[in-house]
């Protein structure tokens, strides 16, 4: 119970339309998901071979209601019963990021209840918590998604240090672009992950840049050999080059992640966003905190990937330590992740 008298240890409503995916969930103490609907929004933008905004907005505007309506239903929850309405309010596409935080600050009115703001990479910082609520901390935390690379240290709720960020695309982007390169359609990351596993990842030896050097990360230069190699080499088998360029990202993301564990004297190694839902990611990952005695936490795929019971379960922090967002809180496209 906080001082103001709000009890952020009932049900939470989390709402998430920042990209995609509508999604509404209902999660009591960041950790009991009652109830968790995502509706993904793939086959309306696959034929363009990416997310449109402007069809996206629309169609977060038809499935709210309904994903909203059968996540309370599911939780067996009654709007006024709910401790607060949240929303994701920032980064991602600005027309979907309104209809989420226009949506969640009418309930929270109609409901009389708090509304809380949440950033989506915080957000997804939680999906490790939601499953495991006993992490030691620090952790670090490799947050990898279709628009953001990020290398964190987690010293609490709210306590967080960026080690370091992508300077040019995001691991999902080169996802996304290679896979649509080879006319693999979007998203990109899954296709090139279920073809990887029929190919070979040491055919091609593609650049894993800057490897030993620093934080921060670069993609697009991999990006650009994948497309040079395969304009040089026409009859090579897509299969070689999706495994070979999912190595490479691999290679660069997990000894990264594993020396930041080490030298951070971290107690675990927490992966977060889409793309740690990739297969070989997540195997290399295993490897690196068993050989170095790490604990590894990776969230199920289903909370890898854009949901609502991760941005319910930020709330429940931020509602706990800054009390409820005001009514007059915008969206904001290119939110970063609050620091210390
Ligand atoms: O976190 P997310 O659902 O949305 C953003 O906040 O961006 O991440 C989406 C990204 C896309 O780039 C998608 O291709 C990638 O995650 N992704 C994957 C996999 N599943 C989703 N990348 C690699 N392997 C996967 N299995
Ligand atoms: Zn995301």
């Amino acid at each position: 119970m906080r001082a103001d008298g709000i009890d952020v240890d009932g049900p939470i409503l989390g709402i998430e339309t920042s990209c995609d995916e509508t999604a509404a969930a209902v999660v009591s103490q960041a950790h009991t998901v009652m109830s968790s609907v995502v509706s993904s929004q793939i086959d309306l933008h696959a034929r363009y071979g990416g997310v449109v905004p402007e069809i996206a907005s629309r169609a977060h505007l038809e499935l709210l209601v309904p994903v909203v309506a059968e996540a309370t239903f599911d939780a067996h929850v009654e709007g006024p019963d709910l401790v607060a309405v949240a929303a994701t309010y920032g980064p991602g596409l600005i027309g979907s990021l309104l209809i989420g935080v226009s949506a969640a600050k009418a309930l929270a009115l109609a409901w009389d209840v708090p509304f809380v703001a949440v950033n989506h990479l915080e957000a997804h910082l939680y999906a490790a918590l939601l499953e495991e609520p006993d992490l030691e901390m620090p952790l670090v935390v490799l947050l990898v998604s279709g628009g953001h690379t990020l290398l964190i240290r987690m010293d609490g709720p709210g306590d967080y240090e960026v080690l370091g960020s992508t300077l040019d695309d995001a691991a999902g982007e080169a996802f996304d672009k290679v896979a649509r390169f080879l006319g693999l359609g979007y998203p990109g990351g899954p296709a090139i992950d279920a073809l990887a596993m029929t190919g070979d990842p040491t055919a091609i030896q593609f650049p894993r840049a800057m490897i030993d050097d620093g934080w921060n990360f670069s993609f697009s230069g991999l990006k650009t050999s994948v497309i040079n190699y395969v304009r040089k080499h026409p009859d090579v088998e897509t299969a070689d080059v999706a495994a070979s360029f999912q190595q490479a990202v691999v290679d660069v993301l997990v000894t990264k992640a594993g020396r930041a564990a080490r030298e951070m004297g971290a107690k675990g190694l927490c992966l977060a966003g889409g793309v740690a839902a990739n297969s070989q990611l997540r195997e290399a990952l295993l490897d690196v905190c068993v050989a170095d005695g790490i604990r590894a936490f990776l969230p199920s795929r289903e909370m890898c990937t854009d949901n609502a019971a991760m941005v319910a379960a930020a709330a429940y922090y931020r509602l706990r330590s800054d009390g409820p967002s005001p009514l007059d809180t915008g969206a904001f496209p290119n939110l970063a992740l609050p620091t210390r």
